[in-house]
């Protein structure tokens, strides 16, 4: 029950193009979790909003209970 990261109705759009709508996810400790889609489905859009590299259009994203997409986080230390 080692949580490390936990997703809370992320949604990031581009324009009007919505690419992820409302994902809710948890990531255990040892868990090896495979993101799987047709091309475009927004795979690395997910995994690029998870670490920080995107921002979120709505949502949350938490590492180890820390919200990565608050301005006051120092993501390089998260991640
Ligand atoms: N910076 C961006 N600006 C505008 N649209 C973007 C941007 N990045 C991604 N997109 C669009 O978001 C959608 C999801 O793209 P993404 O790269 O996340 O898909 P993917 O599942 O990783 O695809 P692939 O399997 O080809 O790697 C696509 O329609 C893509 O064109
Ligand atoms: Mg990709």
């Amino acid at each position: 029950m080692d949580e490390v990261i936990r997703v809370k109705g992320l949604t990031k759009l581009f324009g009007k193009l919505a690419v992820l709508r409302g994902i809710d996810c948890a990531i255990r400790a040892t868990e090896v979790v495979c993101v799987i889609g047709p091309s475009g489905s927004g795979k690395s859009t997910f995994l690029r909003c998870l670490n920080g590299l995107e921002d979120a259009s709505g949502g949350e994203v938490l590492v180890h209970g820390v919200s990565v997409h608050e301005p006051k986080t120092d993501v390089d230390a998260l991640r």
